[in-house]
């Protein structure tokens, strides 16, 4: 257990967060296939994009990597010897599900003793039906899945459950499938590697429930930059909110409106918060926000506006406790599916620090508000619960302690480091 003795008096500062990790993903991936090459500039470098790298890297990829910037040389990818291990990197594991389906190779991917509990169907499903012969445990539910690539035929596919991931998974396969590959989403899900695709050239329509892409064209490549990733930005956003008296300016943050649900929950929820200077970099929005502490009203979150803040809903579950009324988060049931059942670790976590929370199938209700003390608490070995349990230990009255702080490297290695800049 490690104690969380950090007490302080108010948020000041700025901050330039870390960058997307979904977008720094993708990034690697289209540089993998780009004719030229792939620069990637301010990349996110943590645990998870280093799963990516490593994969790639195995797949005969040359990848340097100086400070924060990818160089992702041109070459074939070739069958890898070694198993791909994806590590803890969901993402890492349904894209290259994707794009391996399409490869005239066999390859095995797995991952950590979490991503072998997640769920891996859901990819299996359509990209079979592409034509790509995949295997794995329970009828390939899941990894490992051990994979023989081939000649792909496009499919017109409606998505089950609302996910980038596996949507990208199709479109990556679908960009060496013979015709056009459809797919279409009831609720629509992060867009990055639609909006990069295109950016580079690529004859991808997008719709607004739907995306269509036709295969076979080659990426040219040359040079990227990765925005600041608003799922990160959010926890300090968060303490901002909470602690009296704060005021902090975020940089530079991606701001794309697939993305944006936890920013209108606050403007919602009554958080004073500003966006300043929006505009567009590499199809990607970008905006910078400045953000003060407010006194807060309870919410509601439904299915349909599950996607856009979908790594968000622990903080919003904190930001809950200290709202005016009762907050319902429903339709959620895919937080059980993350790097931990996240709904049970935050009813666990928030219960035991004295929160009034309820545990749904698909969701939270939370009263507000309460003071929250000090308790001991645990990550379940999820950065997103670990950093969002720290700043809960902000507004704790007692002591705190957590059982776990590695996970946190997986998405924001600087964490620590931008906290103590801005508490004082
Ligand atoms: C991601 C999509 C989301 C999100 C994850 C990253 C991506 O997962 O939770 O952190 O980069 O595509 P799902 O697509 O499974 O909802």
């Amino acid at each position: 257990m490690k104690k969380l003795s950090l007490k302080i008096n108010r948020i000041e500062g700025e901050i330039i967060p870390p960058a997307d990790k979904s977008i720094t993903h993708r990034a690697i991936i289209i540089g993998a296939l780009a004719k030229k090459g792939l620069r990637i500039n301010r990349a996110l470098i943590s645990g998870d994009t280093l799963s990516t790298v490593d994969c790639f890297r195995k797949l005969g990829k040359e990848i340097t990597i100086k400070g924060n910037d990818i160089y992702v040389a041109p070459g074939p990818l070739k069958e890898p010897i070694e198993i791909l291990n994806c590590q803890n990197s969901g993402t890492t594991a349904r894209l290259l599900a994707g794009l391996l389906s399409a490869q005239p190779f066999y390859s095995v991917i797995d991952g950590d003793s979490s991503l072998r509990q997640r769920p891996m169907k859901r990819v299996v499903e359509p990209l079979s039906m592409m034509g790509a012969r995949i295997f794995g445990r329970q009828e390939g539910s899941f990894l490992p899945l051990s994979l023989k690539g081939g000649e792909l035929q496009a499919i017109d596919y409606e998505l089950p459950v609302a996910s980038a991931q596996v949507k990208s998974a199709i479109l990556l396969a679908g960009l060496f499938a013979e015709g056009q590959t459809t797919v279409r989403e009831k609720i629509k899900s992060r867009d990055h590697l639609e909006r990069m695709l295109k950016y580079f050239g690529q004859e991808i329509i997008l719709e607004e429930k739907a995306v269509k892409i036709c295969g076979k064209n080659e990426i040219e490549g040359g040079e990227v930059a990765v925005p600041g990733d608003i799922s990160s930005a959010a926890f300090l956003i968060t303490a901002a909110v909470l602690i009296p008296r704060s005021r902090l300016i975020v940089w530079q943050v991606n701001f794309n409106p697939t993305r944006i649900g936890f920013i209108k929950k606050l403007l919602q929820m009554g958080a004073r918060l500003s966006v300043l200077n929006l505009k567009e970099e590499y199809n990607e929005e970008v905006a910078d926000l400045e953000v003060k502490f407010s006194e807060l009203k309870a919410v509601e979150i439904n299915a349909e506006e599950v996607p856009a803040l979908v790594d968000e809903i622990p903080l919003i579950a904190l930001l809950a406790t200290q709202a005016i009324g009762i907050s319902r988060i429903s339709g959620a049931e895919e937080l059980r599916y993350k790097e931990c059942d996240r709904l049970h670790a935050l009813y666990l976590n928030l219960q035991k620090m004295g929160a009034r929370v309820e545990e749904q199938d698909d969701g939270l209700i939370i009263e507000g508000p309460t003071k929250l003390k000090g308790a001991e608490v645990q990550s379940f070995n999820d950065h997103r619960i670990a950093m969002t349990m720290i700043i809960a230990a902000l507004i704790a009255e007692g002591e705190m302690s957590l059982d776990s702080l590695d996970c946190i490297q997986i998405s924001y290695p600087e964490f620590r480091q931008h906290l103590l800049t801005i508490c004082h």
